[in-house]
């Protein structure tokens, strides 16, 4: 007999990465959220709890992340069944790290296991895009990566269609997150609805060149391909002391830095876990110079995805 319940874990994603907004993103190890989705008598999609919101989360399945990838999973595989949610935040909201991807991707590959896998892994990233668009924006840069692991290139969505890149060895991230908060949906509200065509000539070859550094393996032109003056100049005015956190993070070897999603969580790439350390530290201190505590979190650059774990309350 099938279990009646099942528990996943989805990672915390890094995306944008720097030129490459909305269609380029990576899962990173250590922090996310987890999902139980139990089957219930009643038809439809409940959530039952949520833990680590400090109660700001809706219970209101329309209005839930996790809820509405569920509500979709069960619509993608033509099924019908009752499903109870309880949600367990690993990461603050409105971090730039993809916490309503994850809740979402969770829950997604939950209610697909409790069916019997009707949906194969790629075909969830359709219902955590319902759950970005109903919250911030149609965006895969996070439901991606967060959903298939590693570092992926969000082609279209319309079919959708992921590429995975590869990552050389050795990166790792460094992220860290200021105690403050972005919405992502007034980040995306700041951004210019047009921009000049040199501009975009620009970003169209820094993100030809991110991914040529991917299969080259060429960490200095990787370093070189992060610029992005588009999106991340405009951005960086609602992170008190971002700049400087990204200069100390080159200044500490970084090879790059940069917003994650739409912050006000920086990332920055480092060629070991040692420089990377150094990197989030030095982070960590700029951001103390303008008052604001930080969380450092260190990654190989090439996460998991989501899977699925024992029930933190079983
Ligand atoms: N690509 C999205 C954005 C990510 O930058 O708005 C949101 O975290």
């Amino acid at each position: 007999m099938r279990a009646a319940a099942r528990t996943c874990f989805a990672p915390a994603t890094v995306s944008n990465l720097g030129p490459g907004f909305d269609l380029l993103g990576l899962a990173i190890e250590g922090i996310g959220d987890t999902v139980t989705a139990r089957l219930t008598a009643d038809p439809g999609v409940t959530v039952e709890r949520i833990f680590g919101d400090n109660g700001r989360l809706s219970l209101l399945p329309a209005e839930n992340t996790a809820a509405i990838a569920a509500t979709s999973t069960l619509r993608l595989a033509h099924r019908t069944e009752g499903i109870a949610l309880t949600i367990h935040k690993g990461m603050p909201l409105g971090s730039g790290l993809g916490s309503s991807a994850a809740s979402a991707a969770a829950a997604a590959l939950a209610v697909n296991l409790l069916l019997g896998s009707p949906l194969k892994r790629s075909e969830l990233v359709a219902a955590v895009l319902d759950a970005e668009e109903a919250v911030s924006g149609r965006h895969a840069d996070n439901a991606a990566p967060a959903l298939l692991g590693g570092l992926v290139l969000v082609r279209s969505l319309d079919p959708i269609d992921i590429l995975r890149l590869p990552i050389p060895p050795d990166l790792f991230v460094a992220v860290v997150t200021p105690d403050c908060e972005v919405s992502t949906r007034a980040a995306r509200e700041l951004l210019p609805k047009q921009i000049p065509l040199r501009a975009r000539t620009e970003n169209a070859a820094n993100i030809a060149s991110f991914v040529a550094a991917c299969y080259t393996r060429d960490l200095g032109l990787l370093a070189a391909s992060i610029v992005d003056p588009v999106v991340t100049t405009p951005r960086l005015g609602l992170i008190p002391g971002g700049a400087a956190a990204l200069d100390a993070a080159q200044a500490a070897g970084a090879l790059a830095s940069s917003i994650s999603g739409s912050g006000p969580s920086l990332f920055a790439l480092c060629h070991t876990r040692a420089t990377a350390q150094r990197a989030a530290a030095a982070m960590v201190a700029a951001f103390a110079a303008h008052n604001l505590a930080a969380k450092p979190v260190i990654s190989p650059a090439d996460g998991r995805g989501a899977r699925e774990v024992q029930d933190p309350l079983a």
